[in-house]
């Protein structure tokens, strides 16, 4: 095991009254400006500039964590664990095109650079978003999970079809080391066509002792490799939706009373949601579904524990929030966006049911409310795109997604624009450094604290992790909290996040000291 006594020596340290590094944190003390604009009766608005003081402080030893996933067996599954193994070990591999290296390429945390600042001649210096704060490495994650299939990695691994097989070959000892443990089946909540899949089950219908039963599990999994943290991500199939029902999981009360009867409308999902929820461990859903059903974030915020969700925002979400984002804030209206997917993974299989699909849909649909709302000169109040959204199961084109848009957009005076656009990729290529990068930062969440002025001391960040918000196609905030959409708001969030953590204003682009004489 690593030696997680001493934090390592950060790539910058700031220097600066407001930051303070200690043995063991970060404290900076930062003013947080906003804008406040009061609307007046007649239209007009008063706008004042406001500031307040706030002080953050992050634990800087990165502890030795835990990767649990939900689904472990899938394409996602296989694909993330198989490929930190080949990052962990550097291991090379050889296709047609020549030999390979390992990478995180795709995800945000390990593959992207941020703007720290300029440098004495006023060149932009760039730094890893993974240096901006004290990270766990993808590779130290320890990986384990749930699947209610019996296959072994190595063999889920084979069935995925997404590694090349030179690759696959080289892991194939290490994967088939792990079999996932065996999972709650509730069989209403997916697909028929996954009942063959299904031998690998915790045994019984009482779904309280289905929750002990994953607590026991994590905490098994935390002992038995001498894990700090642990973080759980839901990437097994799709459920359908559950019914909101009145009485039932309306309340954080009425949804425990709901699993002490093991009511019919409890998902799977769920139970794993509330087990982390009472053993302190972050959980991130995903999936599309309603597995917060709000009796359950209700006892989130109650309990103090991190959740995050929902749907992972890989291939054409992710280019729509950015494309919608760009076009309107162009000032060209979009007036219809028509998205057609066709996949042949076992994903695409499960959402080849109605139900299944339907959670999909939704979560695939609001992705632009935000965007359009922002622009009355564009869209009339409650106006808006059509937004269609279809998905087809093609079995012959395996994990390879085919996804195609058009963007149909009204121009400059009563011009037409139509946008096509076709995306080719595996999709478990896409998703699997989504989840690196949910892991890494729901975990460094659970090690910044902040304090106001008013505040007798430092407390965690809200339950719901709305910073997760740009891996995620659907994403959950807390009551009240407006959702951003748009791509690149939500990176500026992370970005300006972590540099107030280390006490740096945010990043703007003004570069007034290349503007001026
Ligand atoms: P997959 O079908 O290959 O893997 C899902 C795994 O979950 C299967 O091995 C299945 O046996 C297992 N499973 C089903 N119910 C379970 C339960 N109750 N407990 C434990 N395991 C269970 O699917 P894939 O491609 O890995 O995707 C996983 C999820 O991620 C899907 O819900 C998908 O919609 C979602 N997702 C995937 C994206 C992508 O791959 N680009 C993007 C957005 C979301």
């Amino acid at each position: 095991p690593l030696d997680s006594s001493a934090p390592a020596a950060p790539l910058f340290k700031v220097n600066s009254p407001n930051v303070e590094y200690t043995d063991s944190h970060i404290l900076s003390k930062y003013t947080y400006s906003n804008t406040v604009v009061n609307k007046q009766a007649d239209g007009s608005m008063i706008v004042e500039p406001v500031e307040q003081q706030y002080q953050f402080k992050t634990e800087r030893t990165v502890p030795r964590v835990g990767l649990m996933m939900v689904g472990l067996g899938g394409n996602n599954g296989t694909t993330l664990t198989a490929s930190i193994y080949a990052n962990k070990n550097n291991l090379n591999w050889r296709t047609k095109s020549g030999v390979h290296q390992p990478n995180y390429w795709g995800s945000v945390t390990q593959a992207s650079t941020v703007r720290l600042g300029v440098d004495s001649k006023g060149n932009d210096v760039y730094v890893p978003l993974s240096e901006m704060m004290p990270m766990v490495n993808p590779s130290d994650l320890v990986i384990g999970g749930w699947d209610i299939s019996s296959k072994n990695m190595a063999e889920s691994m084979e069935r995925a079809q997404v590694l090349e097989y030179d690759l696959q070959r080289q892991v194939r000892d290490e994967m088939a080391k792990i079999t996932p443990l065996p999972s709650i089946y509730y069989p209403d909540f997916i697909a028929a066509n996954q009942f063959d899949r299904a031998d690998n089950l915790i045994p019984g219908t009482d779904k309280r002792a289905h929750v002990e039963h994953i607590r026991k599990d994590i905490r098994d999994f935390k002992a038995a490799n001498g894990l700090d943290k642990v973080v759980v991500v839901w990437t097994a199939n799709t459920e359908r939706y559950a019914e909101l029902i009145d009485g039932v999981n309306d309340t954080a009360d009425n949804f425990l009373a709901s699993v002490a009867s093991s009511h019919d409308e409890v998902a799977p999902s769920s139970i794993f949601a509330l087990a982390c929820i009472e053993e302190g461990v972050p959980f991130i859903n995903g999936s599309p579904q309603n597995t917060f059903v709000p009796g359950l974030i209700e006892l989130a915020e109650r309990e103090r524990a991190f959740i995050g969700g929902d749907d992972f925002k890989s291939g054409q979400t992710k280019f729509k929030s950015a494309i919608v984002d760009f076009l309107v804030n162009a000032g060209i209206k979009p007036v219809a966006i028509t998205s057609y997917n066709h996949l042949g993974n076992n994903d695409g299989k499960n959402l080849s049911s109605h139900k299944q699909f339907r959670s999909k849909e939704i979560s695939k649909s609001t992705v632009v409310d935000d965007m359009v709302a922002a622009n009355d000169i564009l869209y009339k109040p409650g106006e808006h795109p059509d937004h269609t959204v279809v998905i087809k199961y093609v079995p012959s084109v395996g994990d390879s997604k085919r996804a195609l848009d058009e963007y149909e957009c009204d121009i400059f005076m009563g011009g037409r624009q139509s946008i096509s656009v076709y995306n080719v990729c595996e999709d478990s290529f896409l998703a699997s450094p989504l989840i690196i990068d949910l892991v890494v930062m729901a975990e460094l969440m659970t090690r910044i604290q902040y304090k106001t002025a008013d505040m007798a001391k430092f407390s965690n960040f809200h339950s719901v992790l709305s910073l997760l918000s740009y891996m995620l196609k659907a994403p959950m905030v807390s009551r009240g909290t407006p959702v951003v959409n748009a791509l690149g708001r939500q990176r500026s969030a992370i970005e300006n996040i972590f540099r107030a953590c280390v006490g740096l204003a945010p990043n703007n682009e003004m570069g007034l000291e290349h503007k001026i004489w």
